[in-house]
């Protein structure tokens, strides 16, 4: 279901409300919640909302357990590290315990990660699917998301869960879910903002099926929703 919003803000504060109010049930009615965090630049603003009133103080932190779409192969405290932004974001500002924060092995063997990172879920999961309670995606103006990049051997991946790949244009290593993983979850949610992201979307949602070329076609849940939330200007085409 596509979301239209006015500017970037408003798709935050629908993005934080969302986030807040899936947290709440999933803890109601199972004691927990488990959310799988977007990097880029997007989701930010929604992540700083959910350290501030009124949102920080309608999330049951004590029980949430926040894990990454994707990582790229950084250091933590690299600029680039998406698990580095979540924390200035909020994170940091927030109840959380150690074991409460699942990041990613951005340093190290990109393999040997993905394998560590794939044992963490399938151990947290143990009923074997990794159905986060919501996961935030958000998609790049070729059509990638997470760091399922066009092209990629990982888009044929139909078992593993977590997998490590080279992006080439980007001479960067990085870990990702792959969308099997991604397409167990009980809600899903895309971020997009901005006019780059327009051309993209319109292929992404109302073009041919051609997920090699458009990665983000090949979210689709299993059993739950898929949202999109998006500015009108992303949305200019649709
Ligand atoms: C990452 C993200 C990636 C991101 C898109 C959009 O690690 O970069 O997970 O998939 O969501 O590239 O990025 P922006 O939100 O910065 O446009």
């Amino acid at each position: 279901m596509i979301q239209r919003y006015e500017n970037l803000e408003a798709v935050s504060q629908a993005a934080a409300e969302l986030f807040a109010a899936r947290a709440s049930v999933a803890v109601r009615e199972r004691g927990r919640f488990s959310v799988a965090l977007a990097g880029g630049n997007t989701p930010r603003r929604a992540y700083e909302l959910l350290a501030q009133s009124p949102l920080c103080d309608a999330v049951p932190w004590y029980d949430v357990h926040v894990f990454w779409g994707d990582e790229r192969c950084v250091p933590p405290d690299d600029p680039r590290s998406n698990y580095r932004m979540a924390r200035e974001a909020f994170l940091d500002r927030l109840p959380l315990l150690d074991w409460q924060i699942h990041p990613m092995r951005g340093v190290g063997d990109p393999d040997e990660a993905a394998f560590e990172y794939e044992r963490e879920l399938r151990q947290f999961f143990a009923d074997g699917k990794p159905r986060f309670d919501l996961v935030l995606l958000g998609m790049g103006d070729n059509a990638h998301t997470a760091s399922l990049f066009p092209g990629l051997p990982v888009l044929e991946e139909r078992t593993r869960w977590v997998s490590s790949v080279y992006i080439a244009e980007l001479q960067m290593h990085r870990l990702t879910l792959t969308a099997p993983a991604i397409n167990q979850a009980a809600t899903i949610a895309f971020l997009v903002a901005g006019a780059d992201k327009a051309q993209p979307l319109k292929e992404v949602l109302q073009g041919p099926r051609d997920p090699q070329r458009l990665p983000a076609q090949l979210v689709r849940p299993a059993d739950g929703e898929l949202l999109w939330l998006v500015d009108k200007t992303a949305a200019a085409r649709l």
